[in-house]
């Protein structure tokens, strides 16, 4: 760079910074967040994460482990009990073998996307991200280099992939695509057929695909789900977390499943980021796994959240100007706002100033999806009930 450049980019900036770092998009609705936070009254429908305690047997074990001396390094690929426990979950939740050598422990499923992205894919391969989507997905192509190819995905085909659209997207630099059932933000799960399908195509075109889907246990309405390694072993990098299986966020647990050559080519970059996942934490793993205590919980959450969602849908559909996609999974509900004939950022703070409530934008997750919002019911059915009387109120008032 000549020595205009430099100067040009120290005084943007303030000091250096590396230039994939500014690619990074921090998240959009922030400024809705923040105004939020400086008013009274306000009710979040805006929260990603599980508003439930970790179950008490997880807490214990972890409290165990530290007084047991679980506070050194481990093997960067986490502790064979724990990559056994995580097998043997595949084998007893699915019928499915999974060895623990294709088994990588991750700080949640954040890390083990970011280690797809960086490990599989060169300056220039081409990825392909549905739209909407989770938030992190575009900002590691970016930070890779990848070249990003966006797939919309349409309510009429209940937010999963046209097969059709995605062969037409698909070029001799495509090398992965991204797939997340149960989704955030729209709810939707995927048809068997569909994901058979998908698998094909992977597997015709020689294309991993990075199958996300931390929300596997939150189903409703009889919906089944079947990890995407079933349908295409060698192609499919799998992401998974306890973050929402066992409301465990912050502890930062979670796991890759991928080929044996490709597990051990993400190790080389885990091994140097993290290190390994904090070994206490490894161990409270294997009793969530393994504990009976903690998959009542999980069923109790589910439960719980299964109210929360026919709660939620039962309300919108009293209200006008808006019109929700009957989810079946996750703890979202994805809802159509065109209605209103404002945009989803416009409603958002509408919304927020005129009744105190916070919406994500659809817009959030992606140019497709304006016209909508992502409402989040991961928070309690009365402040659910006060949120549901203030949008119709005002909805009714428009
Ligand atoms: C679809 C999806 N993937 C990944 C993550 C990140 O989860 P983790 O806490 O396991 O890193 C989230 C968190 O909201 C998510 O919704």
């Amino acid at each position: 760079m000549l020595l205009g450049g430099w100067i040009m980019r120290y005084k943007k900036h303030k000091y250096f910074v590396a230039d994939r770092i500014n690619l990074i998009q921090r998240s959009k609705i922030r400024e809705l967040f923040e105004r939020a936070s400086k008013m009274k009254n306000v009710i979040s429908l805006g929260i990603g994460e599980p508003d439930f305690d970790t179950p008490k047997n997880i807490k214990e074990a972890a409290k165990r482990a530290l007084d047991e001396g679980w506070t050194h390094y481990t093997p960067n690929a986490g502790i064979a009990e724990l990559r056994n426990a995580i097998s043997e979950y595949y084998v007893s939740h699915y019928g499915m073998r999974i060895q623990p050598q294709n088994v990588l422990v991750t700080a949640g499923a954040y890390e083990a996307t970011y280690l797809a992205f960086e490990s599989l894919l060169e300056e220039g391969d081409e990825v392909i991200i549905p739209d909407p989507a989770f938030v992190c997905y575009v900002e590691d192509a970016k930070v890779s280099g990848a070249k990003y190819i966006r797939l919309p995905l349409k309510e009429e085909n209940e937010f999963q992939p046209d097969t059709d659209e995605l062969l037409e997207l698909i070029t001799k630099r495509t090398r992965m695509i991204v797939l997340n059932y149960p989704n955030n933000p729209t709810g939707a799960t995927l048809d068997e057929e569909v994901a058979k399908a998908v698998a094909d195509i992977a597997q015709d075109y020689n294309i991993y695909i990075l199958s996300d889907e931390p929300y596997e246990h939150f189903l409703y309405d009889g919906a089944k789900h079947v990890p995407m390694i079933k349908y295409a072993p060698d192609n499919t990098i799998l992401a998974n977390s306890f973050s929402k299986t066992f409301a465990m966020t912050g502890w930062r647990l979670g796991f890759t499943i991928a080929p044996e050559d490709v597990v051990k080519d993400m190790i080389k970059l885990h091994a140097y980021i993290i290190g390994n996942v904090a070994s206490f934490v490894q161990i409270a793993g294997v009793a969530a796994l393994r504990e009976e205590a903690s998959w009542k919980a999980v069923e109790e959450m589910r439960k719980e959240y299964e109210k929360r969602r026919k709660l939620v849908l039962e309300h919108l559909k009293e209200m006008p100007h808006i019109k929700a996609f009957e989810p079946k999974g996750a703890f979202y509900v994805f809802a159509n706002i065109t209605g209103t004939g404002m945009k989803s950022e416009e409603f958002a703070e509408w919304l927020l100033d005129k009744a105190g409530v916070v919406v994500i934008p659809g817009t959030a997750f992606g140019p497709a999806g304006e016209g909508y919002i992502r409402i989040s019911y991961a928070t309690s059915q009365e402040n659910l009930l006060e949120a549901m009387a203030r949008m119709k109120k005002a909805l009714e008032e428009l």
